[in-house]
């Protein structure tokens, strides 16, 4: 088989009729940002099912209440007990929102992709067939209300003193659970001492996993949300997790870039102000991040405003975003560092490790939307690169949830849809020019 039917198989195998595991066992739902990609994988040779991803994602959109439009990191659509925490542990049923949702949800949210991967969707659609672009088109107007909610959402609840930077309040909502950036806000969250069965380590080895101490802080959060009624004036009054991660606050600016361009596009006639007026408070805050240590963007510690001055790949989002720095000098560097891609922590940090979870493996699509900002700020030859190394590396090593950006050897989940979706979409030849998309 040829990478490409391999990597449309993967999805098929993940497909549960309407939404796509991640990968089956380890995470046996439907993941947002995940769910995002993996659409754009599907556009890539089944488009209604692709705008039947997005569609399912926000069937779990909480509705009405102090977390209108919240849209969670995992959606239940159907039991399994071979994840932890599950849907009972979230404790959401019948949280104000979710009255109408036939569709159990965890608490948190992930970074907020969707608008960019739905303008790329409808980019591509517009390539294929004056048919596919009709539906696109109806397609994104029925999205559309679902996504302003979300961003409206995001910055309602996540930044109400309206800083210009949005924060979250558990290391999951960053998608890049496991960073070293979190190790000191997240070493103030006490530990549980309440029992509970983790399932990770019956599918992945321990040494790619994240040990025992962070999850008794995660499950210590997870529960501490809940005991505030999921109120978000409650949690950003006194959880003892603030962090404005710069990976969520690029990707937010960035769809919202995109999300703009999709009311315009589809005429939409409701008031988006307050949307620009957001991006453009981001578009000036977010140079109290930049770290001239690292040369990039980082987090920051929302409860000390100290810096958390740690070089991951999400500080490298600020081209995609749109922001001023110029980036390339510091991926040009990185790249000459390590043989395969980018790794998602600098290799010369004293707390890389290429084997363990968002600690320094590659992820694929990371690599893919910070490519489309150095393509977008002059830099396709570094573009380009990333891309030849994310390509050899699917050829070497097949579609894993991560990478050894060392060796290439592809690490944790196997039979992955976010690596089967980028490398249909980005790495296969018909798109190559457009390295990424709109
Ligand atoms: C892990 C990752 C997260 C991803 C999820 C499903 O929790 O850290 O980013 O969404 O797995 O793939």
């Amino acid at each position: 088989m040829s990478l490409n039917q391999q990597a449309r198989a993967i999805l098929t195998g993940n497909d549960r009729g309407g939404y796509t595991l991640p990968t089956d066992g380890l995470y046996p739902f439907q993941w947002n940002w995940d769910a995002s990609v993996t659409a754009l994988g599907w556009m890539c040779f089944a488009p209604a099912r692709a705008w039947e991803e997005m569609r399912w994602l926000f069937k779990g959109q909480w509705q009405g209440g102090p977390n209108d439009g919240f849209l969670a990191h995992i959606a239940f659509h159907a039991p399994s007990d071979s994840y932890f925490p599950g849907a009972d542990e979230w404790g959401t049923d019948g949280a104000p929102g979710t009255e109408a949702l036939r569709t159990r949800t965890s608490s948190i949210s992930q970074p907020p992709l969707h608008a960019t991967m739905v303008r790329w969707m409808w980019h591509r659609a517009q390539a294929i067939s004056p048919q596919a672009a009709a539906e696109a088109a109806e397609q994104v107007r029925g999205l559309l209300p679902g996504l302003l909610a979300h961003h409206r959402w995001w910055y309602r609840a996540r930044d109400p003193d309206r800083s210009g930077l949005v924060l979250n309040i558990h290391p999951w909502e960053t998608g890049m659970d496991n960073s070293p950036a979190w190790d000191v806000p997240l070493a103030r969250v006490p530990q549980t001492t309440r029992p509970y069965t983790r399932h990770d380590l019956g599918h992945v080895d321990a040494s790619m996993r994240p040990p025992q101490s962070f999850y008794d802080r995660v499950v210590y959060l997870m529960d501490f949300n809940r005991a505030q009624d999921f109120d978000p004036v409650k949690i950003l009054a006194s959880c003892p997790y603030r962090v404005q991660d710069v990976g969520i606050i690029s990707i937010l600016q960035r769809a919202g870039i995109d999300l703009l361009a999709l009311c315009a596009a589809c005429a939409w006639d409701g008031d988006v102000q307050d949307l620009h007026a957001a991006l453009a408070r981001t578009h000036n805050a977010v140079e109290a991040l930049w770290s001239t240590r690292w040369n990039q963007y980082v987090s920051r510690d929302a409860i000390t405003g100290e810096l958390l001055d740690v070089p991951t790949s999400s500080g490298l989002l600020g081209a995609y975003a749109g922001f001023r720095h110029d980036l390339g000098p510091t991926v040009a560097a990185w790249l000459a560092e390590t043989p395969y891609a980018l790794p998602s922590t600098r290799s010369g940090f004293p707390g890389f490790e290429p084997l363990r979870y968002w600690r320094g493996p590659v992820w694929q699509h990371v690599n893919m939307l910070i490519a489309d900002g150095l393509q977008r700020q002059g830099h396709a030859h570094l573009a380009q690169a990333i891309q030849a190394c994310s390509a050899a590396l699917f050829d070497a090593s097949g579609f894993h949830e991560y990478y050894d950006p060392l060796t290439g050897r592809g690490l944790g989940g196997r039979a992955f849809s976010w690596a089967a979706a980028t490398c249909l979409h980005w790495t296969d030849g018909a798109m190559k020019k457009q390295a990424g998309g709109a």
